[in-house]
């Protein structure tokens, strides 16, 4: 278990930056030589982006509890297949989404409950928790005003309101879990986002004994 890597994921509603924050902090780990994986959900193998392409499709009608278990599907086969054996190698995990986007989407969006989906979401994470969790916070409009009518997907298509229960929920979650939570302004620039995301990630690893170099004033 030494080798054990470190595994961030990054969360926030649609349009908020979050695959743009991991792409940047992903070239910046790279340079101080970590071994970086990066990966998304749903999607990340051959059959979790099968998975995505229907449940992005829009118009498609599906029952809330049978996009549940598409999501976990995607989750259960990126969890075996990539991230378990990155963290087993010691690589840093960078997973666009994970089991938060679940309670936050089905739970506080959809309204399913709680508990059991944090449960299920054990099973198909194989009980593995990030170590870091940026949420990228946003007001639901300007988030989903970044998007052309054209880009949206399934869920783009839901109402403010369902965006405006997630963004809650989110936090909420945050809350629950100060530690591994670090809430970040998406109204921020990209930039300065990525110095900052960049900053806290050296610190954590440093923590961790990852990390023995100096952390760059910001
Ligand atoms: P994503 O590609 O991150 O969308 P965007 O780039 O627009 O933020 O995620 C795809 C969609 O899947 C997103 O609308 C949220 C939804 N989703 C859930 O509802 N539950 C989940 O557990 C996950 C992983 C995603």
């Amino acid at each position: 278990m030494a080798r054990w890597g470190f595994f961030i994921t990054f969360e926030g509603i649609e349009g908020s930056g979050k695959s743009t924050l991991a792409h940047f902090l992903k070239d910046r780990l790279e340079a101080l030589g970590f071994e970086v994986v990066m990966t998304r959900e749903p999607g990340g193998t051959p059959v979790g982006e099968r998975i995505r392409e229907i449940l992005l499709t829009p118009g498609l009608s599906i029952e809330p509890w049978s996009e549940v278990f598409l999501l976990l599907a995607a989750r259960y086969e990126n969890t075996r297949t990539v991230i378990l054996p990155a963290l087993q190698n010691g690589k840093i995990v960078l997973c666009d989404r994970y089991d938060d986007s679940t309670m936050a989407y089905q739970g506080f969006g959809r309204g399913l409950p709680l508990r059991l989906l944090s449960r299920i979401n054990k099973f198909a994470t194989l009980g593995i928790k990030p170590n870091l969790t940026f949420l990228l916070d946003l007001p639901p409009l300007s988030g989903l005003q970044r998007k052309s009518i054209d880009e949206r997907t399934r869920f783009e298509e839901e109402q403010v309101l369902f965006h405006e229960r997630i963004r809650e929920g989110y936090l909420k979650l945050a809350r629950r879990a100060r530690k591994r939570f670090v809430v970040l302004d998406a109204q921020k620039a990209p930039e300065e986002l990525a110095d900052q995301a960049f900053l806290i990630t050296l610190q954590r690893l440093k923590e961790k004994g990852k990390y023995r170099g100096e952390i760059p004033p910001p």
